[in-house]
């Protein structure tokens, strides 16, 4: 009886245990809770955006690891790449859709890129290392703000 009692006290514990956990997957998926404003991309659209945004965390990568190992070639090469280059490459399409605030930090952030590969010709590393994290506070900025998705 009193291993019944036992066995009994833990399935229901486990039951609510469970039920609880399949409560908050259920309202993490709430996209209420995500109250970044979306800018509505298609598809195709949100696959060419995400590439690049990836290509500018390759940039970011490639930038400390010039800074960490004294390579102001390679600082150059990878801020070059989201500069101007990126910023003329947006889409009209995916233009035509980004709000004004949007464009107020996405342009800046590839001239910071722009600005850094000419600084990198010779400012200090320190000095490029603290506006590699300048710059990075516009990704962050961004980020809190906006999603791809409807
Ligand atoms: C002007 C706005 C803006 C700026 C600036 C910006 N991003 Fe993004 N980024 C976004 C949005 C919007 C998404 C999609 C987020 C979502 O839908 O959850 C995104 C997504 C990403 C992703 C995820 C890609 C994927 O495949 O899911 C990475 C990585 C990223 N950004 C890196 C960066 C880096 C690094 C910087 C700065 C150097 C940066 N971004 C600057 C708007 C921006």
């Amino acid at each position: 009886m009193k291993i019944n009692l036992i066995s009994l006290i833990i399935t229901l514990s486990v039951f609510c245990c469970s039920y609880t956990i399949a409560e908050e997957k259920v309202s993490n998926n709430n996209t209420n809770l995500d109250k970044r404003q979306s800018l509505g991309l298609t598809a195709a659209e949100k696959a060419d955006f995400l590439a690049e945004m990836r290509q500018m965390l390759t940039s970011i990568q490639g930038i400390m690891d010039g800074i960490g190992t004294n390579n102001r070639a390679l600082i150059i090469k990878s801020a070059r790449y989201s500069g101007n280059r990126m910023a003329r490459e947006t889409p009209d399409s995916v233009k035509k859709k980004t709000p004004g605030t949007f464009k107020q930090l996405g342009g800046p952030t590839h001239m910071k890129f722009e600005e850094l590969a000419v600084r990198a010709e010779d400012d200090e590393m320190s000095e490029l290392a603290a506006l590699t994290a300048d710059l990075m506070k516009n990704c962050l900025a961004c980020h809190a703000m906006f999603k791809v998705d409807k």
